[in-house]
């Protein structure tokens, strides 16, 4: 479904989707008060604070190892305070969105969360990756990672025939998701996710590592996020950290390798330290209350 100019005419394909997720009504005051310079660590306390369950996950993962802080942190302020905005609306992000996709459809739960932990292992790959980087906005590379197959997901649970056309084609020539998306439909999950990423208005980085992640090359301004993101999902499938839906591990980017300015040798540790640190996120996201 694509229109004159080949871009695929996504208006028209996600007016199929009846129940387009939508963020919940936090989030978006949330990234209000991120958006406005006035405001003050207590207002987004005040916010965060107003939601029970927010709160509680909060404290819990800003004092588990993913932080590493050595003081225990017991205030929704200091949270605040510790992590700066930016990073708290990263965070609200992420747990914003595993709310909106959990346990929707029984029937696909398996595939759903294999998914997920697909994208856990590409969030923390970023996050590794991002630290041999020097990188300094590490959680906007955990999100980004976290939420680079949203599509899939939308896919999966809002567009189910298109997807179970798809992952039969995908079992039976073994070829990658985005490959049968591309012959089947004319436009893949990475065009769903930008689609999604603008509807939600998340920021510009974000929209460009969702819609670029399988060709990097394509991120105008994004390069080195989005590359690193693209070598994160390729790894987490080395390591067989869940499903990204197929089995095939997508061939890496010349360009994205060159622009990252990685040497090979720094792949051996890297794996090692994504492998330790996705048991800690994954019992973190597991068993949020
Ligand atoms: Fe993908
Ligand atoms: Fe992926």
């Amino acid at each position: 479904m694509k229109n004159e100019s080949g871009i695929p005419d996504l208006t028209r394909i996600v007016g199929r989707i009846e129940d387009l997720p939508t963020l919940p009504r936090t989030f978006l005051r949330i990234t209000e008060l991120v958006n406005n310079p006035r405001s003050s660590a207590k207002d987004l306390a005040k916010v965060v604070t107003d939601d029970q369950v927010l709160t509680v996950r909060l404290l819990r993962l800003v004092n588990s190892s993913f932080y590493g802080f050595p003081q225990k942190i017991s205030t929704v302020t200091s949270a605040i305070v510790l992590l700066g905005f930016d990073a708290m609306r990263n965070l609200l992000l992420t747990t914003s969105i595993f709310d909106l996709f959990s346990n929707r459809n029984r029937k696909g739960r398996l595939r759903l969360e294999k998914l997920w932990d697909h994208s856990l292992g590409c969030a923390v790959g970023a996050k590794v990756i991002g630290n041999y980087l020097r990188y300094d906005k590490i959680e906007e590379l955990f999100v980004s990672g976290l939420l680079h197959d949203i599509g899939k997901i939308v896919e999966m649970l809002f567009l189910p025939k298109d997807f179970t056309k798809v992952t039969s084609m995908v079992e039976s020539r073994d070829i990658l998701m985005v490959t049968a998306e591309n012959y089947i439909l004319g436009y893949t999950h990475a065009d769903i996710g930008k689609f999604l990423a603008e509807k939600w208005n998340l920021p510009p980085k974000l929209e460009s590592v969702i819609a670029n992640h399988h060709q990097p090359g394509l991120s105008e301004r994004f390069l080195q996020e989005t590359a690193i993101v693209h070598l994160a999902d390729i790894l987490c499938r080395a390591l067989n950290m869940g499903s990204g839906g197929d089995r095939k591990i997508p061939p890496l980017d010349r360009e994205a390798w060159e622009i990252l300015e990685l040497e090979l040798s720094t792949i051996g540790p890297i794996l090692e330290e994504m492998e330790s640190e996705f048991e800690d996120v994954r019992q973190f996201v597991r068993h949020s209350p």
